[in-house]
């Protein structure tokens, strides 16, 4: 266990609570702090790789606030984690129990994970935040980050997603085509398993360096290893040039049994046959095909993702959640963007 201490920030809060870094024991106390303070059912097998892969990512930063009172045990009662990559710091998680709000706990977390962020050397900052009224204001004052787009989380079946009008064939260099591409105009793009190989990599690096303007290779590396090589459904595609060489990236797309996303498209209106084809391949799959008939999946999209927003509510999708992208600086073109599903990562 990491030492306790009390910032400076933490003059209003009560004696009882101290504040130190986390430490990866602190996993189960932090989760039911989250499930808690968000009221809502989450369950623990779709959130654990991912709060894993973050509680050992490098250039994170992790504080809990602990209560002990004078008699009984110690418990956590709140925390925050951020990330910071390739100069762009991101708030992961950030939550206080009801009982303790409006005591100054959350203020002196963020704080905390704010300051770790500049001494890495953050530049530029963004969350994707509830619409609480608390944190909100908390990350305009103190993060200085602002609302900038409302994004929408949407759930629904598989089934009826039906092609979209500029769905043109997918050829995928180890699945048969899918039956979903019908003959079309559009150029043909090629589909290959995301794997963890230098060239991809950069590749990746060069779409997100394009698309978000930054980096974020150890969330690539934990993606490919959730949903990627062969046996995965996440998919590097490119456009096809009719010879030999290999074609240029246009996009990728990551979809698993415990997550969908991120998707990325130079073209937006390659997205929806991105997802289709990756939802195509799962089906393939044995590990994933159980899954995809039991669990409806969501797509967190951006509300300038005009594309996605179109087709999915347009197939009879819902919109099960609405949050905010709040930043520092102008939002990334996030028309070409589909993020990550459970929220912790963008
Ligand atoms: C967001 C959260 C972590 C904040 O924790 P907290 O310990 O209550 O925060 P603090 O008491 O340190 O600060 C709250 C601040 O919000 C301000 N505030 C509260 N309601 C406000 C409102 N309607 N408008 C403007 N400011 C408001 C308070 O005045 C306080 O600011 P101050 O310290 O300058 O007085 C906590 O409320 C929480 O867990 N909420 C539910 C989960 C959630 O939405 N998490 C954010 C995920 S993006």
């Amino acid at each position: 266990m990491t030492s306790p201490t009390r910032p400076v920030e933490a003059e209003r809060v009560s004696r009882s609570i101290t504040f130190r870094r986390g430490t990866p024991e602190d996993e189960p106390d932090t989760f039911e702090v989250m499930r808690r303070a968000m009221g809502s059912d989450i369950s623990w097998s779709q959130h654990v790789r991912a709060r894993r892969h973050l509680r050992s990512a490098p250039n994170s930063s992790y504080w809990v606030a602990e209560d002990t009172p004078r008699f009984g045990r110690s418990r956590i009662v709140g925390y925050a984690h951020s990330i910071v990559r390739d100069g762009v710091w991101q708030l992961t998680e950030f939550f206080v129990l009801s009982a303790y709000q409006r005591q100054g706990i959350g203020r002196t977390l963020l704080r905390c994970c704010l300051q770790d962020g500049e001494e890495a050397g953050a530049s530029s900052r963004f969350i994707l935040a509830s619409y609480h009224p608390a944190a909100d204001s908390l990350y305009i004052r103190l993060a200085g980050c602002f609302p900038r787009l409302p994004m929408l989380l949407l759930g629904g079946q598989v089934e009826s997603l039906h092609p979209h009008s500029s769905h043109g064939p997918i050829l995928d260099t180890l699945t048969p085509p899918s039956s979903l591409n019908p003959d079309s105009s559009e150029a043909p793009l090629l589909a290959e398993p995301v794997e963890a190989k230098p060239a991809t990599l950069a590749i990746l690096d060069h779409l997100d360096r394009t698309i978000l303007g930054y980096t974020r290779l150890p969330e690539h590396l934990h993606w490919i290893a959730e949903t990627g090589g062969p046996e995965g459904a996440a998919r590097l595609f490119r456009r096809a040039d009719g010879g030999t060489k290999a074609g240029e990236p246009v996009g990728y797309a990551y979809y698993g049994p415990l997550s969908t996303g991120p998707f990325l498209a130079l073209n937006p209106a390659d997205l929806p046959r991105m997802v289709l084809h990756v939802l195509h391949v799962a089906k393939l799959h044995p590990r994933m095909s159980g899954h995809l008939t039991r669990v409806e999946p969501y797509l967190a999209i951006p509300g300038c993702n005009e594309v996605m927003l179109q087709w999915l509510l347009g197939c009879g999708w819902r919109i099960v959640f609405q949050y905010l992208y709040m930043s520092s600086h102008p939002v990334p073109k996030l028309e070409h963007y589909v993020c990550h599903n459970p929220l912790h990562f963008f």
